[in-house]
């Protein structure tokens, strides 16, 4: 299949995970406060409880589960967490860790009441996941030593700490790991009014000057999502320092964001293909994910995790039981005719 000339950095400028700028640049814009952390206001104040409640009571925080689409805070989160703690965070995720023995290093490291922070935690395999669960239990690892006939198992003590896990699939989760977590927060997409906040704290840490509208309009076309914003704010400020318009007015986003080729509900070129493929290989379908993931050249991950979540929130497309299915809404949006369409099939 053809993929439009864009180059894949524009392509996917929306949909894209993280990337090393968004890393960099993540340090400067990520708020490490509770305090600066925007939106998400029933999940900040079940965290400020129960971080509260531990403690007064002296006590290392429970394990927390975070998850939801990408970038919409689960990694600030944990390191908010820490810090509100007043605990040290260690980081690693899911495929980083290849086997037990990686952990048992991590683990008995651990101070207490430390966090330890698991991204993409539904990718453990299988023997570290049943390993970690004594560790959060009772905070005990077994490790056998010597082979065959002198094997023994050695208990081992570890300090009492925490585990974040975050994920962007929480279905993926196995039951005993997900029992194991006492705290559960699922983060949804951000409104606009949450995101103009954001933007506006960026451009200031940033250093340039955005108008009211043009912060709307930047958070109407950021799929909810901080990350994107922050991204296409970035955008934004090298086009207006390359036009010198500043400060930073509609027409200056939206001609940024159209040399991105973000269009005006903030899709990208590839959540685009997603729904056209849709349309022109499957008759809208449904159509099954790894079907449309093939035809797409894509993974079926990248699609499930980034670029449906946003599609099905607002209502381009639908899942049903036979696959994935594109609404009147997206037809519309994309200016084609669902009626003429039915007839070329
Ligand atoms: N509530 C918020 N307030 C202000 N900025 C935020 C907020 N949430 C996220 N951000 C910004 O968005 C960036 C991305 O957030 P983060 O890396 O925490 O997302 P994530 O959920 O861990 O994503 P992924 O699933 O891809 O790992 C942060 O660096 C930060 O700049
Ligand atoms: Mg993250």
């Amino acid at each position: 299949m053809v993929k439009e000339k864009n180059d894949d950095k524009r392509e996917k400028i929306i949909t894209q995970q993280e990337t090393d700028e968004d890393r960099v640049m993540n340090i400067s814009l990520r708020p490490t406060k509770i305090k600066d952390f925007v939106g998400q206001e029933k999940i900040i104040e079940n965290l400020l409880v129960s971080i509260g409640a531990a403690k007064k009571r002296k006590e290392t925080l429970e394990h927390v589960l975070l998850s939801g689409p990408p970038g919409l805070g689960k990694t600030t989160l944990a390191h908010i967490i820490a810090h509100e703690m007043g605990t040290k965070i260690t980081a690693t995720s899911g495929p980083a860790i290849e086997r037990a023995g990686d952990l048992i290093g991590i683990l008995t490291n651990l101070e207490k009441g430390d966090i330890l922070f698991i991204d993409e935690i539904h990718r453990l395999s299988h023997v570290v996941e049943e390993f970690l669960y004594p560790a959060m239990e009772n905070f005990q690892i077994d490790f056998v030593i010597d082979k065959g006939p002198y094997a023994k198992t050695i208990k081992f003590n570890l300090k009492p700490f925490t585990l974040v896990g975050a994920t962007t699939r929480s279905g993926l989760l196995t039951a005993p790991l997900r029992e194991r977590f006492g705290i559960f927060h699922h983060l949804e997409f951000y409104q606009t009014d949450d995101l103009i906040r954001i933007l506006k704290r960026s451009s200031n840490l940033l250093g340039i000057d955005v108008l009211e509208d043009a912060a709307q309009e930047v958070a109407r076309c950021s799929r909810g999502t901080p990350r994107v914003a922050n991204r296409l704010l970035r955008r934004v400020r090298d086009y207006a320092q390359m036009k010198e318009k500043f400060p930073v007015n509609k027409d200056v986003v939206q001609a940024a964001l159209d040399a991105q080729g973000v269009d005006s509900a903030g899709l990208d070129a590839i959540a685009r293909r997603v729904l056209s493929a849709i349309i022109d290989y499957y008759d809208g379908g449904p159509v099954g994910i790894d079907a449309l993931a093939a035809s797409l050249n894509e993974e079926p991950d990248t699609i499930v995790d980034v670029v449906e979540p946003f599609l099905l929130k607002i209502g381009f497309l639908k899942r049903t039981p036979r696959g994935r299915e594109v609404t009147a809404l997206a037809y519309k949006h994309l200016g084609r005719d669902k009626e003429k369409q039915k007839e070329l099939f």
